[in-house]
């Protein structure tokens, strides 16, 4: 049996009209790094609107790890601690986005209540 985890070839045009099945993992071997997504900036060229992302909606967000635009960050504890540091320090960063000096327990409650925005409506 097909094994369902594996990742689909991707279909690649060697000239034109022919084409060969490869593996996606052979095609990242030789690829240029994937570029950083630079947020608004890219589309409105503005320095300022660089490494803004859209705030997205938290609900049901214990579900949808990997967090951030980039998947960076893995669960909502590590979550709770990156904005605890303040984020990523750089010259565009929001001034709510500051060291929050948050205990542990504090950083526990905060992770309990993203938990908590689960619906009980959701498969
Ligand atoms: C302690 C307070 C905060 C908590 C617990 C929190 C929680 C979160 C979480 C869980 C995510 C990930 C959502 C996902 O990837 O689906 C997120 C992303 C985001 N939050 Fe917050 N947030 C806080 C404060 C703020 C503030 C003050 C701002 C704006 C000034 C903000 C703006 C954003 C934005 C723009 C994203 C998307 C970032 C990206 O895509 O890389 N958040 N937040």
């Amino acid at each position: 049996m097909a094994d369902k985890t594996a990742n689909p070839l991707q279909r690649v045009q060697v000239s034109p009209g022919v084409y060969v099945d490869v593996a996606p993992e052979i095609i990242a071997s030789v690829a240029e790094p994937k570029a950083n997504d630079l947020g608004r900036y890219e589309i409105t060229q503005n320095p300022q609107d660089r490494w803004r992302y859209k705030t997205p909606s938290l609900r049901n967000v214990q579900l949808t790890a990997p967090y951030m635009h980039n998947g960076s960050i893995a669960s909502l504890r590590e979550v709770v601690e990156f904005y605890n540091r303040g984020g990523i320090a750089n010259e565009n960063l929001d001034p709510l986005i500051k060291p929050l000096h948050l205990s542990g327990i504090e950083t526990e409650d905060l992770t309990t209540f993203l938990e908590a925005l689960t619906g009980d409506n959701v498969e």
